[in-house]
């Protein structure tokens, strides 16, 4: 089994890279819509855990369903991080997490693809979105075998303070900056794909109703007609979604 959270599309791609036939890949996003905290896997079943690294750590809502979760007859656990830069701390973070609950993390690799922070500064489109989506399908190539032969590897750990990060994380996950332009449609996407379930159409404009959110920007990446900003800064960027979601 997976079980995968995705903003704008990467962390699925390479979800869907890693499974194999007969395996369940399962969003973790909509087990919260369901309320479904129930992990069971049957013998010799592996887990995956593939998701975006915010702020060098894990998203908090992968955090938030992780221990809630009730994972039962976990052989073999295995994370791969998507990231536009390095994942910092995330793979320490949640080792930390999962082992709270008794469950060990045998492997994990980062995985650098396109960087969809927009939020926060220009990101690339074109060629250099190209050549990343071309080097993770290598790079998942190689974990896919490692996985198979239930390989055990950590590295990414790196020397930033997870409580620092988890701290700024926290200060960013205000949803106040957003704001949908008069171009927005009223389409409704928006609130259909926010897995923080922080938006809601009020006279055919989205309105974010919780303080907070994940921060995983599909929302304003994913607007087809770009109406969604996020402050003064975001109507001059370009908007990423992978192009295989
Ligand atoms: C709020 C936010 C914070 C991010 N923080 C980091 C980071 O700390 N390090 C990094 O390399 N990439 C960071 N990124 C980039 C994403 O992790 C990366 O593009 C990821 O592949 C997106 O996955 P997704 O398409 O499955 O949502 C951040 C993106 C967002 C939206």
């Amino acid at each position: 089994m997976i079980l995968y959270f995705s903003g704008t599309g990467n962390s699925l791609y390479a979800a869907k890279k890693l499974i194999n036939e007969n395996e369940r890949l399962v969003s973790i996003a909509e087990l919260i819509k369901k309320e479904e905290y129930d992990i069971e896997l049957t013998d010799n079943e592996k887990l995956g855990l593939v998701f975006p690294v915010y702020f060098y750590t894990v998203p908090t809502i992968v955090r938030e369903f992780l221990e809630k979760a009730d994972i039962k007859n976990s052989d073999y656990v295995y994370s791969v991080i998507t990231c536009g830069g390095g994942t910092g701390q995330a793979s320490a973070v949640l080792k930390k997490i999962l082992l709270a609950k008794d469950i060990k993390l045998s492997y994990f690799k980062e995985l650098l693809m396109p960087d969809n922070g927009m939020l926060f500064y220009q990101i690339d489109t074109g060629d250099k979105v190209k050549e990343r989506l071309i080097s993770a399908d290598e790079k998942l190539k190689t974990i896919k075998e490692d996985i198979s032969q239930k390989k055990t590897t950590l590295t990414g750990d790196s020397s930033f303070s997870a409580s620092l990060l988890e701290k700024m994380y926290r200060l960013c996950s205000k949803t106040k900056k957003f704001y949908a332009e008069d171009t927005c449609t009223g389409c409704g996407l928006c609130e259909r794909n926010c897995p923080s379930q922080a938006i809601k159409l009020k006279n055919n404009k989205p309105v974010w109703k919780s303080e907070t959110c994940c921060k995983c920007s599909a929302c304003i990446n994913r607007c087809p007609v770009n109406a969604i900003q996020y402050g003064k800064q975001t109507k001059k960027r370009n908007r990423y979604v992978n192009p295989y979601l």
